[in-house]
């Protein structure tokens, strides 16, 4: 069943329709990224699950999204159905044998999988103005929080911490403006509206820690196997910025952490993207051009990207031009709109002279798609009508008892589970103005019962001050250590952080 060097993906037919040769995805080019296209029900999840079987199989961890649950069932055995069984005899699948696959659930919002959490240092002010629909001016303002929190020490973990940080903006707006440029109390005041919204859509949960080690992602089993990553996104399509932001930053995390390694026989991991579109959905021409950087040069980090969406009209050009391995599943011709699809999605391809791509788009059956894979020199294959092969796992969603087991029996149960409050820059903000604050109640103390009553030779007033002093210097202390403590963890490389933002940088 292993096989050391492709993965098998189905058969192709003759113009008769009879059995042709099998389709293979070479594991070589698995990091020359991939498309898989097709309307609603046509076999995209199950063309996904079948890929990302294989990519485990050949010990290739895996990280996909699943969007309506129906990808869950990868992490149970497969059942010899009928029609599975029929599709097996026409692949020449044989034996066709069943299998589970080892599968970590995950999920933003902690109910359906072990809590992904990200700081909002590690998210970087680009992606979290991109999650927060800021406008320009906005996302100055946004830069220079940024800025403040690396040269104060604020450490920035969750929303809070934001929060409170952007609070003391404002408080200083006439002082920061003045050394950093314009920050304007309206413009603080509309990111915390906008910062109230996100928390209401329980963005909330998503920020703080313990953030995700990327490590926990690129997991194989004893027997070889690559851990299959299975993210619950059918809550976290509500809300598709936070989808596609949560997406990106994992691209940009794997980018920053993993080393250059060139061609590798196979990837180092596979990341699927569901319903691609809206990663791409009104967002910005900067943040598609960052895309389209941070999908070139993962590449050579040994990582893969499949794009799944409905109709590759969804992805920017210049992305696809990019996505070496295609499987196209059948399109829809009905408006003028879907006829410019196919015709599109059939010049993709390169041409086979024994059928015309456009018409084979709209005639293939379910479970049914054109495919061409990268074969030698990364050259793209000839297009084919591939019939996909059955997986081996099961078809359709796992029940919430199987689910809940699994997760129970997870590498990383416990590790995640419940988030925690370290001292960070809400608290250290809270300190610092309590600390003022005494300092004006001494001052007042010291004005209002200094000037009235004193005991010669004992000077109270004057004592209890410096006792107070002394005492605030404690606290300011441990303030100081703390941050110390915490710098090199974090906050230094809060500006570093997101390369998104770097690669600007960069170029
Ligand atoms: N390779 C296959 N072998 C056997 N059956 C298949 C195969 N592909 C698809 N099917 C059948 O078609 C059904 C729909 O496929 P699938 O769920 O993959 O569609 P989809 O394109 O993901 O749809 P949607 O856009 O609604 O998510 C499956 O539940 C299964 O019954
Ligand atoms: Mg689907």
């Amino acid at each position: 069943m292993v096989d050391e060097t492709s993965i098998f993906i189905g058969a192709s037919r003759k113009p008769d329709d009879s059995y042709q040769r099998a389709e293979e995805l070479l594991l070589r080019y698995g990091n020359r990224h991939g498309l898989v296209t097709g309307a609603t029900g046509t076999g995209k999840t199950v063309s996904l699950q079948v890929l990302a079987e294989g990519f485990s199989n050949a010990g290739v961890p895996v990280f996909c999204a699943d969007i309506k649950g129906d990808l869950s069932g990868i992490s149970m055995m497969g059942e010899a159905k009928d029609f599975l069984v029929k599709r097996a005899e026409q692949v020449k699948l044989d034996p066709y044998q069943f299998q589970e696959f080892p599968v970590i659930f995950w999920d933003l919002f902690g109910e359906q999988g072990h809590p992904i959490r990200a700081t909002i240092s590690e998210m970087g002010p680009l992606l979290l103005s991109q999650l927060m629909n800021l406008t320009e001016a906005q996302e100055g303002v946004m830069n220079i929080a940024f800025r403040i929190a690396d040269e104060e020490g604020l450490l920035l973990l969750d929303l809070k911490d934001l929060q409170a940080l952007l609070a003391n903006i404002a408080e200083r707006a006439d002082e920061l403006s003045a050394r950093y440029g314009n920050v304007t109390k309206p413009s603080v005041g509309a990111i915390q509206r906008t910062l109230l919204v996100l928390e209401s859509q329980g963005a909330a949960n998503f920020f703080g820690e313990p953030a995700l080690r990327i490590a926990d992602i690129m997991r194989t089993t004893r027997d070889g196997r690559g851990a299959i990553s299975v993210l619950a996104a059918d809550k976290l399509m509500m809300n598709p910025r936070l989808y596609a932001t949560f997406l990106l930053w994992l691209m940009s995390e794997l980018f920053e952490e993993l080393p250059e390694v060139g061609d590798l026989d196979r990837p180092k991991l596979v990341f699927f993207f569901d319903e691609a579109h809206l990663l791409f959905e009104d967002a910005p021409k900067v943040l598609i051009d960052r895309v389209e950087q941070v999908v070139r040069l993962i590449r050579s980090k040994g990582v893969g990207v499949y794009f799944v969406t409905q109709n590759p009209l969804d992805i920017p050009e210049k992305v696809l031009a990019q996505l070496g391995n295609r499987v196209q599943h059948a399109l829809r011709a009905y408006t003028p709109r879907e006829q410019q699809a196919v015709r599109s999605a059939a010049e993709t391809f390169r041409p086979n002279p024994d059928f015309d791509c456009a018409t084979a788009i709209t005639q293939l059956a379910t479970g049914e798609a054109l495919v061409s894979m990268l074969e030698d020199k990364g050259v793209p294959a000839m297009v084919q009508r591939t019939l996909i092969r059955p997986p081996s796992s099961r078809l359709g969603p796992i029940t919430p008892e199987e689910r809940r087991k699994i997760i129970a029996e997870s590498p990383v149960a416990g590790q995640y589970d419940e988030a925690v409050d370290r001292e960070s820059a809400f608290e250290m903000l809270q300190k610092k103005a309590k600390e003022a604050q005494d300092a004006e109640a001494q001052a007042q103390q010291q004005n209002s019962g200094g000037s009235r009553w004193t005991i010669p030779g004992f000077d109270d007033v004057l004592g209890t001050g410096n006792r107070r002093s002394s005492n605030r210097q404690t606290v300011a202390e441990a303030a100081i250590k703390s941050v110390v403590r915490s710098v090199g963890s974090s906050v230094g490389r809060a500006i570093v952080r997101g390369i998104l933002g770097s690669l600007a940088r960069g170029r």
